[in-house]
């Protein structure tokens, strides 16, 4: 059970570049950074359009000469400082992942990114390389991993409790963008651009995140090819895809499909994961986080309840309330950040960490995926070797 205390001996100096006014994901970063007194919020670029940010800047209580036009003159400006800013959260269309973090890392400060880290694999690993070379941390907000359920599935698997893993079964396909509601939804738009979105719409945009549960769940699993199939049911969003299949082959025999969509009719978020193994298998849904299904073949199907003593420890010490109680994406937002908090301060001190977060290199594996289901999917659906 976590209480509030401090995780860290100062609150890291944090700063946003994007997450303005009106944005979608600008606010549960804020939420999620300064909960826990691990960060705060002294600076910011908030928004492309400068005076929107510095007003809106100051209605965080930013103080109005640290509310920036652009990154570039924040980095610029942070770096004359004896206070300046040490960590950057960056929540701005895809399109600028890449050159924001390289200029951050150059700048010498940790990052917080937002999914997609950027458009190619050759773009993350020189991320990944600079990271390394600079001693910086790059966290990279697939927000969902932090619910502690995730966890418990990880533990249970990693103590045998499935057997040999042999399907991996997950979606993430909600319907919302059943019509082209891009056409009057100013963070929808940029979504179904390539030059802002990158190679693809719902396999970076959804997709990535429950490949990432996959990899926390089953880390020891590595894909040997795939083979994906995309489509754009709403024609104008062409050459992007709206709902796409992919099916992939791990080195060790077992196999994964992955629908991601945003035409689902009806579904209010549908990101799933059942991890299927010999003896068992577990399966999780974001929309009931709090829970975990496990069913042990002939036997009843248990439901393993967030916060009861039964879980392993690792899965009930970011609880903020006893079970029973939901706690949701918030909490979830707020485990990461506090975990990318204690690893930036230990990697400033030359330490490392004993715990899991979502890195540079799983930004990078995500980057790789869409990469290769794209390859597939514009070679006709054909099978290709992973890369
Ligand atoms: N992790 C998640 O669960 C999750 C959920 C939603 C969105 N996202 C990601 O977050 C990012 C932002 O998505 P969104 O839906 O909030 O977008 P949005 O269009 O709603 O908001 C983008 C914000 O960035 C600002 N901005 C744009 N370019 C800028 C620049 N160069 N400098 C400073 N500010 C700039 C805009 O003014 C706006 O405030 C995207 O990469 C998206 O993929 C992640």
């Amino acid at each position: 059970m976590y209480y509030g205390e401090k995780k860290i001996e100062h609150p890291l100096r944090w700063a946003m570049v994007g997450g303005g006014k009106g944005s979608q994901i600008g606010y549960i970063h804020r939420s999620a950074a300064l909960r826990d007194f691990s960060f705060t919020l002294v600076a910011g670029a908030f928004d492309i359009d400068p005076q929107r940010g510095k007003e809106f800047g100051e209605e965080l209580h930013v103080a109005a000469d640290r509310c920036y036009p652009d990154y570039k003159t924040m980095f610029k400006e942070e770096a004359k400082r004896q206070d300046g800013i040490q960590v950057v959260s960056i929540a701005t269309p895809n399109g600028t992942h890449y050159e924001i973090t390289k200029a951050a890392l150059l700048a010498g400060l940790h990052v917080v990114c937002e999914k997609p880290l950027c458009f190619t694999v050759e773009e993350a690993e020189e991320l990944g390389r600079l990271a390394e070379e600079k001693k910086k941390v790059v966290g990279v907000m697939y927000g969902y991993a932090g619910h502690q359920m995730i966890q418990e599935a990880r533990k249970l698997i990693e103590k045998g409790a499935l057997g040999d893993i042999r399907i991996i079964n997950m979606m993430f396909s909600h319907g919302f963008h059943n019509v082209a509601v891009e056409k009057n939804t100013a963070s929808t738009k940029w979504r179904v651009d390539p030059k802002i979105a990158g190679p693809s719409y719902v396999l970076g945009d959804v997709g990535t995140h429950t490949l990432y549960l996959s990899e926390v769940m089953v880390p020891d699993l590595k894909i040997k090819r795939l083979m994906c199939s995309r489509q754009s049911f709403v024609a104008s969003r062409a050459p992007l895809e709206d709902n796409a299949m992919t099916i992939m082959e791990y080195e060790n025999g077992a196999v994964g499909y992955l629908w991601s969509s945003c035409v689902n009719c009806g579904s209010m978020h549908g990101q799933k994961i059942r991890v299927i193994g010999e003896k068992a298998s577990l399966e999780w849904w974001d929309e009931r986080p709090n829970q975990l299904t496990y069913e042990v073949q002939g036997e009843p199907v248990r439901i393993l309840e967030r916060g009861m003593g039964y879980l392993d420890e690792s899965s009930t010490m970011e609880d903020r309330i006893g079970g029973g109680h939901p706690e949701g994406l918030f909490e979830s937002w707020s485990n990461l950040y506090s975990r990318f908090a204690q690893a930036m301060d230990a990697m400033d001190k030359g330490q490392g960490v004993d715990f899991w977060y979502p890195d540079v290199h799983a930004g990078t594996e995500g980057v790789r995926w869409v990469e290769n289901c794209v390859r597939s999917a514009d070679g006709g659906a054909a099978w290709v070797d992973y890369r």
